[in-house]
């Protein structure tokens, strides 16, 4: 196999190896993936500044996201079925990530449970709750997360009800997958997959199925997920959840500078400037775009993250560089994961770090925590001039 070099790489083994169904419920959008495109196309449109003749010895990309201690400021962003783009998948993924020193976030909607992730690793992890509508789940999820170690509960408010992917719906996406004649003949030539899916008995949602109520196999699930998300979420909900947790709480899926001021009120230790990765409102601007004028309104006053199209270094020291204080990664890890297990959600970190590390050199750096626009050349009108 040719060396790996770039996250580009890893993705085309991830779609050779992992059954399409599960390909494409990661590698797709809602809609017209007009926002999941622009995401990274967006990042493209920054360039960097190269200087030239700077003292670039003694680098280093290490940092902290919400007091946490991290080798560069890049977290494991929340993926809902990870254990089904390879066995064991969160647990995996968790493991990289601890090795690599960076933070990572365990989905409501993972395979392998809350427990299981924190049996099989050593590190407290992050994990990350929906608005649901039944509180007293809630509560115990919050408990759950408690009794795990778990430091951080990042809480995802753009998803009260679920953006629409295409090829989902056609590809009948679930989790076990059906087996239906397409299904089984494509899942028959991912082998590897298909062994280490025999190997493991974890399958289901791990932290609903046995938990919520009512939800006692895969065909109840499916009936849960459609009414358990709260279509009538408030920012007082938001608060309550808030005063649920007594660590630190991180909220996922701010777009607009008013809805962060709101984030601001219900105390919470940071926000993740986010549109779920193009798969809820389409149409909606990209992260990067929406930055800036969330950093003006709220930036110095709370941590300012963001996930959404991170593909590189160079992404993750564009979004650095215009003010963030961390950033997030969803498919990056999830096609090293798929491609070739916890070492290609190594494979992920090390490439990011290497493009981070070159780039904020070449641009004359030494330091993560020094960075500014000063290093960006940011198209004019950027944020776009919108009508009033
Ligand atoms: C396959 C997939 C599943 C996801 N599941 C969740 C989830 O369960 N909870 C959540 O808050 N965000 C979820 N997200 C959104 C990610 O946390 C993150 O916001 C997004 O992936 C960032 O964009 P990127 O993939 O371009 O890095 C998911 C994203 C993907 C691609």
């Amino acid at each position: 196999m040719p060396p790996i070099t770039c996250i580009e790489d890893l993705r085309r083994i991830y779609e050779r190896r992992v059954p399409r169904m599960f390909y494409d419920y990661a590698e797709s959008g809602s809609w017209t993936e007009k926002t999941f495109r622009e995401n990274t196309s967006d990042f493209d449109d920054i360039y960097l500044r190269q200087r030239v003749a700077v003292d670039m010895t003694g680098r280093s990309t290490a940092t902290q996201m919400i007091g946490e201690d991290v080798s560069m400021p890049v977290a494991l962003a929340p993926v809902g079925l990870t254990g089904m783009q390879d066995a064991d998948g969160e647990i995996k993924a968790a493991r990289a990530a601890e090795k690599f020193g960076v933070p990572f976030t365990l989905s409501t909607m993972s395979i392998c449970s809350i427990e299981d992730v924190a049996e099989h690793t050593t590190k407290p992890y992050w994990f990350q709750v929906y608005t649901l509508r039944d509180e007293d789940f809630m509560r115990r999820l919050f408990a759950r997360a408690k009794d795990a170690g778990c430091s951080t509960i990042v809480i995802t408010v753009d998803l009260q009800l679920m953006g629409q992917r295409h090829k989902d719906i056609k590809n009948g996406l679930s989790a076990p997958p059906k087996l239906t004649p397409k299904s089984v003949a494509n899942m028959m030539t991912k082998v590897q997959w298909g062994l280490g899916m025999l190997g493991t008995k974890r399958r289901f949602f791990g932290n609903i199925v046995g938990h919520a109520k009512g939800v006692d196999d895969a065909s109840s699930l499916s009936s849960w997920t459609a009414q358990a998300f709260d279509q009538s979420l408030n920012w007082e909900q938001i608060a309550k959840f808030r005063k649920m947790w007594d660590g630190k709480f991180i909220i996922k899926g701010i777009l607009d500078a008013e809805d962060a001021r709101q984030a601001l009120n219900v105390g919470a230790d940071a926000i993740i400037v986010s549109n779920h990765g193009g798969r809820q409102l389409d149409s909606a601007l990209s992260s990067i775009r929406a930055l800036p004028a969330i950093l003006d309104a709220v930036g110095d006053q709370i941590e300012v993250h963001i996930d959404s199209g991170i593909r590189s270094g160079q992404d993750v020291l564009k979004a650095m560089a215009m003010g963030a204080k961390g950033t997030y990664i969803g498919r990056a890890f999830v096609y090293g994961l798929g491609a070739m297990g916890e070492a290609g959600v190594t494979k992920a970190l090390e490439v990011i770090h290497k493009e981070l590390d070159l780039s904020m050199a070449l641009c004359g750096r030494r330091n993560i925590n020094d960075l500014d626009r000063d290093i960006l050349l940011i198209p004019e009108g950027f944020e776009g001039h919108w009508q009033p």
